[in-house]
């Protein structure tokens, strides 16, 4: 077993708040319990959800490290039970409910997958929350079938460019919305037939001309005054999965006619407050869904920038900036 000390280095929030700032503390190295493997942390993924919480608006669920962090990449170092030893010196990526700013970190061994030869561990550490997402919000709850039409919102987010990899590669037709022509560009580059800058073109517009007969799927983190343009370009019996409230919570004077006309679903979905057995299912479903195209590099994490984690808020400030193409991550 490898050599553990009994105290790390982690990232903790000094003050919650609008002004909270993000500092190097000690704390003492978590214990895996029965079904769990300790992992020295060699790369860990930056989220939106690590800024809200952050600032105090979303705590960890109960029971969870409050520590920032919902994925890791890094070998495993010490085991909970003997059933787990063979993990022991894995190289493996995954999703934590918090903890993964920190040295080493606490992964359920169902959540735990084998990190790719073909990708680097900064790659591993940026995979899980939002393939993770992306394959429940696309499979698990859209049911995305070949020939499927998906329109993604934030496409050149990290949800975003992990769920256009997910979809054309489940062989369907894929178009994005995003707010800078290089996000354009990106989000074709990996696969996205149509991009619309909604700066410059309203996307209901554009998707009425280019798709008549509607999106079959439609992933939303945005919501607020999206809601009404997703129904005007929703296909009959399609389905808007809203998965975060970026552009407001209200919707004023909603109409729900149209959507009861084209038999249209409105789900809304989390991931972090799901139950293990869930996640583990998730993970499990995705490794055997995408393991050959994580395996020839066909499914790769689009890291925009990684920073040492000493750096963890320079990070934040580019998150914040909203410029970032892909996903920011943290190495160790
Ligand atoms: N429910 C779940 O299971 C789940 C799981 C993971 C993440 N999330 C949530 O999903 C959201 C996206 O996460 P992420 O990590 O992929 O984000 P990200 O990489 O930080 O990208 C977010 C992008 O969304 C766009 N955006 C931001 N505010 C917007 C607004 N008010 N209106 C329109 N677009 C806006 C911006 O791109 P443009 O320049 O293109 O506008 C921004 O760069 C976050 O809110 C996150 O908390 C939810």
């Amino acid at each position: 077993m490898a050599d553990v000390p009994s105290l790390m280095q982690v990232i903790a929030v000094q003050q919650p708040g609008k002004s909270s700032t993000l500092v190097m503390e000690q704390q003492p190295v978590p214990k895996p319990a029965a079904g769990q493997l300790l992992i020295q942390v060699k790369a860990a993924g930056v989220n939106r959800a690590d800024l809200m919480q952050r600032q105090g608006h979303y705590p960890a669920p109960p029971g969870e490290s409050d520590i920032l962090g919902l994925e890791v990449a890094g070998i495993v170092v010490q085991v909970g039970s003997q059933a787990d030893e063979k993990w022991l010196g894995s190289e493996v990526f995954g999703i934590v409910a918090g903890g993964g700013y920190a040295q080493y970190a606490l992964l359920q061994t169902s959540h735990a997958i084998n990190k790719p030869a073909t990708w680097s561990w900064e790659q591993a550490g940026a995979a899980a929350e939002t393939f993770l997402t992306a394959y429940q919000l696309l499979f698990m709850l859209g049911n995305v079938q070949p020939g499927y039409k998906v329109l993604l919102h934030a496409g050149a987010s990290g949800v975003g460019s992990s769920a256009i990899q997910l979809a054309t590669l489940a062989g369907a037709t894929v178009a994005v919305t995003v707010g800078q022509p290089e996000k354009a560009a990106a989000c074709l580059q990996l696969g996205a037939d149509i991009a619309v800058n909604y700066r410059q073109r309203r996307f209901a517009d554009e998707l009425a001309a280019r798709w008549p007969a509607g999106a079959d799927i439609i992933l939303d983190p945005v919501a607020g005054a999206y809601i009404e343009d997703n129904v005007k370009v929703l296909a009959v019996d399609g389905v808007i999965i809203v998965y975060a409230l970026m552009g407001g919570r209200m919707i004023e004077h909603f109409d729900m006619a149209p959507l009861f006309k084209k038999r249209g679903q409105l789900i809304c979905s989390t991931l972090r407050n799901r139950s293990n057995e869930y996640k583990a299912t998730l993970t499990a479903r995705f490794s055997n869904d995408f393991k050959a195209h994580m395996q020839d590099g066909r499914l790769s994490p689009l890291v925009y920038e990684s920073h040492r984690w000493e750096k963890t808020q320079d990070a934040h400030n580019v998150m914040i900036s909203n410029i970032n193409i892909g996903k920011l991550v943290l190495t160790f």
